[in-house]
């Protein structure tokens, strides 16, 4: 059985979601630990969505670049816990969430990184046809490959609801579906600002 922290502010807790709180792997730093903490419906349909993704995208995919990777369960003293890999920069440092990166008081100065960020989620989400119930600023990690390059991980809200997800086997429905998500994402209120502030540059530049 694996011991964990109970107390959230343990240096051993990496971040605290809705519904799970993720810890570094006691026995081994390259691995993280979700355990579900707030016990309720969704949180369980949410788990049981990714875990069944999770199957199909070990089958499928070939470039996990842009998410952790899942490596089953262990038995800890808050329950059954979930093992992925834990996403760390080059410098074996946590990695930072987009929300944690961009803010609304660095974003004059960020917008750029922050433009080019997106593009590669993007781009990496439709070239591996990845599904996502919604993209959420906490749930992308800006994994700092190098000194200066960055690449978007996503950590949670994998999957799809629907009985049928036809997004998983046809181009088509997939780019509806990613559209749609992406839109929906774009109206958070750090893409609004960022979208603002290039604008404005774009449009110092041009005069
Ligand atoms: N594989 C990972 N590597 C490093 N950090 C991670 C990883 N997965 C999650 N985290 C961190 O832990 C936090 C909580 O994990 P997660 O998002 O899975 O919990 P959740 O309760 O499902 O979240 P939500 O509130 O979005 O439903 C994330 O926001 C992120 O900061
Ligand atoms: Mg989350």
């Amino acid at each position: 059985m694996i011991e964990l922290s109970q107390d959230f502010a343990h240096e051993s807790v990496i971040g605290v979601g809705h519904h799970r709180v993720c810890f570094i792997h006691p026995h081994d730093s390259r691995l993280c630990i979700k355990v579900v903490y707030n016990h309720c419906d969704t949180a369980d349909q949410e788990l049981a969505r990714e875990l069944k993704y999770y199957a199909h995208l070990q089958r499928t995919l070939k470039d996990w670049r842009g998410l952790a990777k899942f490596h089953g369960k262990v038995e800890t003293n808050m329950g059954v816990g979930y093992v992925y890999d834990r996403i760390l920069d080059f410098d074996m440092s946590s990695s930072k969430t987009l929300e944690q990166c961009f803010t609304l008081n660095n974003i004059q100065r960020t917008a750029e990184e922050m433009q080019i960020v997106l593009t590669k989620l993007k781009q990496y989400l439709s070239e591996n046809k990845v599904v996502t119930m919604s993209i959420k600023p906490y749930n992308i990690l800006c994994q700092r490959v190098s000194e200066s390059e960055v690449f978007p991980v996503i950590c949670d809200n994998i999957g799809s609801a629907t009985l049928i997800p036809l997004e998983m086997y046809s181009s088509w429905f997939y780019r509806q579906k990613l559209e749609r998500i992406w839109n929906r994402f774009e109206k958070d209120p750090l893409v609004q600002a960022m979208y603002e502030v290039l604008r404005k540059k774009n449009l110092s530049k041009s005069k």
